[in-house]
């Protein structure tokens, strides 16, 4: 098997960031530091180990929906010493997220000790959709929301275009439904940007066929066999 693919299946990462890993010298293989890409190993007979520690396939994955709260970082350790998401989880396994969201923004994300599942949920190239409810102060024009679905132009080059669906004005606030299928750094975010508008709550309500659903702030659930399987399975 591949380095990459069997540091992702023991879960230290996505295989890609895994290349990552292995270029920064982080693995080695029997003893010996690998800085190559493309070296493969028998996972019955090598020892890999990552930052010193042997690593070896899970007997049993876990799959789980966080919903996380604003005010938390989606990495191991933060190096600015913020709260993180793995404050919230309670495992005796080593998890990973698979992706990311952004400080101040909440909502749904995995974690999961299979690295090939953070993947295939991840790659660009499956387009899974991820569905965001914005709010935005003030009220928002039709006109506005075309420009978001159209795709709007950052320093002169077009964004994806996405579904953008007016859900509610309070008098105050507008509430709006965003589907983006790719995951740009800060994609959302960087979108009202362009429209002049700034966003005052950011919440991740889906992934592909997986809803928030009524999971409370900062909890945790195990995803369902269906959940899972829908991933696997529109791949
Ligand atoms: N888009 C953003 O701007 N931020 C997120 O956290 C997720 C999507």
């Amino acid at each position: 098997m591949r380095l990459n693919k069997f540091l992702s299946a023991c879960g230290v990462a996505s295989r890609r960031k895994c290349d990552e890993i292995i270029l920064s010298g982080q693995v080695s293989v029997n003893g010996k530091v690998v800085t190559e890409l493309g070296v493969s190993v028998n996972e019955k007979k090598d020892v890999v180990a990552f930052d010193g520690k042997v690593v070896t396939l899970p007997k049993q994955f876990v799959y789980l929906k966080l919903n996380k709260p604003k005010g938390y970082a989606c990495t191991k350790s933060d190096e600015k010493g913020r709260k993180t998401i793995f404050d919230l989880v309670e495992s005796n396994v080593r998890l990973i997220n698979v992706g990311r969201l952004d400080y101040d923004t909440e909502g749904l994300i995995f974690l999961t000790n299979d690295g090939e599942f953070a993947n295939l949920v991840t790659h660009p190239k499956f387009h899974f959709e991820k569905e965001y409810q914005v709010t935005v102060e003030g009220e928002m024009k039709e006109s506005e929301l075309a420009v978001l679905r159209a795709g709007v132009v950052e320093n002169g080059v077009r964004m994806p275009k996405a579904k953008v669906k007016f859900l509610s004005f309070d008098g105050k606030f507008t509430k709006v439904s965003v589907v983006i299928d790719e995951g740009q750094n800060h994609q959302v975010r960087r979108m009202f940007d362009c429209i002049g508008r700034s966003i005052r709550l950011l919440k991740r309500v889906r992934i592909g066929a997986v809803t928030l659903g009524g999971l409370t702030r900062g909890k945790t659930k195990p995803m369902t066999e269906e959940e899972i399987a829908f991933f696997k399975e529109n791949v």
